[in-house]
């Protein structure tokens, strides 16, 4: 037999008699000033949207458990890898980037793999893509550049000129580009994908020694993705196609999972690397630095509610644990500031004590008030440190190994003696001739009625990649190439 109904209340708690008829002067109204259920109701729902992300605003997310399979301990102290079977819960939240919160999981995009693991000793974000690079290296650059992949302000149209005139203008943008124009760039849905950490972090173990390190978290589903075509057709047809996959398959028991590999370099690899080890537009190749499995993550729990667990769920790179540290990587230093200041202006101060955001381990501190908090308050307990009355205190146990810092402080330009088409090039010689084919294809597709000096200028930086790259892209818009184009 189905339960009684509970009675419906206002938000103070108020027994609702009549949730169809707004109370009004005869039956033809007007409606009276008096009736607080409906004007509460009306003015909630005037409430109910905060601002969506400004990037990676359409998503999906879900809840499960990291298992240690391999053995890092001599690299990490970290308490999440402290030992082989090892479990520790996540959460996972999957997007797209540039488009709004309703556009279509199947656009040309990168896809966000951020990654949460609720560890005993805080909560650990790994902020990655499903790519091992980033289109720019300099954090000053990520306005602009994501400017390019929203919309005109004028017509609030998308643009590919503006697009391409930007890479076109940043050629340590086409090792991305390149990924992002090839098969990967339209995964089938999330399950199928690799994600990666993207930048390069630290480790530290027991005895404070660190190494640096690269996260690679690949699918065990396979890799699969879309052909355009069929990307572009489901953007019509569904546009929520990954959401869907997500929530469904793990509805029915079928658990997506994930191998995560780290990849180690010494600081006197750093040293004899031929590239800066700091540079996001750069992988470590596999061959000299090779992947060492670290464990299994599988997604085995949807969320109840969309917008309390998904919607709401701030995940920093900041957010790191003893054991696991930064690096120099300048676009991570700015990620460090950038996200917690957006989850503040997002969500509000108190974001870290919402459920899904709220740490496993236990939380001691000093900061108090602020809107909409809802946990006690530190209760009783003193609001200032040092104090005479037993209040948490430094630990020098988690004192990080010092890390040396030189330099004259300059902008120092990091576009000058940087090797931006190897890695790209080495991408483009990978691929079949049929890969090469259709990541010539969908950017040909994708340039096509942009002025002519833009894809002039984009197609000398394909050619320093790879002539038989920049040449395709040449030949399917048309253009001739002048000996000059690609010659230095
Ligand atoms: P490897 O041959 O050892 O690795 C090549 C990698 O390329 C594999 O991890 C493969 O992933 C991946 N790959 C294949 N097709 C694509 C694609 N369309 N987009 C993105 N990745 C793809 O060579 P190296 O390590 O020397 O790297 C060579 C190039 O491979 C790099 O310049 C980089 O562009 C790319 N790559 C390298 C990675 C790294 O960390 N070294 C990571 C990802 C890409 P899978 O095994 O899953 O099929
Ligand atoms: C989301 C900034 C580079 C992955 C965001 C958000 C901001 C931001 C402000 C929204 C956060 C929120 O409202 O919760 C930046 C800046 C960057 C940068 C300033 C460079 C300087 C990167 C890179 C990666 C990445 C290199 C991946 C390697 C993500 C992901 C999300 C995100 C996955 C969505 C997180 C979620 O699911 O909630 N970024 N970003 N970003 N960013 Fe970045």
């Amino acid at each position: 037999m189905a339960e009684q109904p509970k009675t419906l209340t206002t938000a103070s708690g108020f027994p609702v008699s009549d949730n169809q008829n707004s109370l009004s002067a005869g039956p033809r109204g007007p409606v009276l000033i008096q009736d607080f259920h409906l004007m509460e109701k009306l003015a909630h729902f005037n409430r109910e949207r905060i601002p969506e992300r400004v990037v990676h605003a359409k998503g999906a997310g879900a809840f499960g458990t990291f298992t240690v399979t391999g053995d890092i301990t001599q690299y990490s102290k970290a308490a999440v890898f402290s030992e082989v079977g090892k479990q520790t819960d996540i959460f996972l939240r999957f997007s797209t980037v540039g488009g709004e919160k309703g556009s279509a999981d199947t656009a040309r995009d990168p896809r966000g793999f951020a990654m949460k693991f609720y560890t005993e000793e805080g909560n650990w974000d790994l902020v990655g893509n499903n790519t091992p690079v980033f289109f720019i290296r300099d954090p000053l650059k990520f306005p602009d550049f994501i400017h390019t992949q929203k919309r005109v302000p004028q017509t609030n149209l998308k643009s590919p000129t503006m697009m391409w005139d930007f890479w076109s203008l940043s050629p340590e943008s086409l090792h991305q580009v390149t990924i992002l124009f090839s098969d990967r760039g339209t995964p089938d849905g999330y399950r199928y994908m690799n994600g990666y950490g993207s930048h390069t972090y630290s480790l530290i173990n027991a005895n404070n020694e660190r190494v640096w390190v690269k996260f690679h978290v690949k699918t065990m589903q396979g890799i699969q993705n879309l052909s355009a075509s069929a990307a572009e057709k489901l953007a019509g047809e569904n546009a929520d196609y990954a959401t869907q996959d997500l929530f469904y398959t793990i509805e029915q028991g079928d658990y997506p999972k994930w191998k995560m590999f780290i990849q180690v370099m010494t600081d006197e690899q750093a040293e004899q690397f031929p590239y800066n080890p700091f540079d996001l537009t750069k992988v470590w190749p596999h061959g000299d630095f090779p992947l060492i499995e670290v464990g299994i993550l599988e997604l085995n729990r949807n969320p109840e509610n969309y917008f309390a667990e998904v919607e709401q769920a701030a995940f920093a790179p900041a957010n790191i644990v003893p054991g696991i540290g930064f690096s120099p990587d300048k676009m991570l230093q700015g990620r460090i500031m950038a996200y917690t200041d957006a989850h503040r202006y997002r969500l509000g101060g108190n974001y870290e004590t919402l459920p899904v955001n709220r740490p496993q381990a236990p939380v001691h501190n000093y900061q108090r008030d602020g809107y909409m908090r809802h946990d006690g308050n530190g209760g009783a307990a003193p609001n200032y440190e040092p104090n005479s009355f037993g209040g948490p205190a430094q630990n020098a146990q988690y004192d990080e190994p010092p890390f040396p810092v030189d330099g004259v402080g300059d902008r120092y330009n990091h576009r000058e003696g940087n090797d931006d088409y190897t890695q790209a090039g080495n991408l483009f010689r990978l691929m079949t001739p049929d890969a090469r084919a259709r990541l010539i294809e969908n950017i040909v597709g994708s340039m096509q009625g942009i002025p002519q000096y833009i894809q002039e200028r984009q197609i000398e930086h394909f050619l320093k990649a790879d002539p038989e790259y920049g040449q395709g892209v040449a030949a399917g818009l048309g253009l001739s190439i002048s000996n000059e184009v690609g010659a230095d």
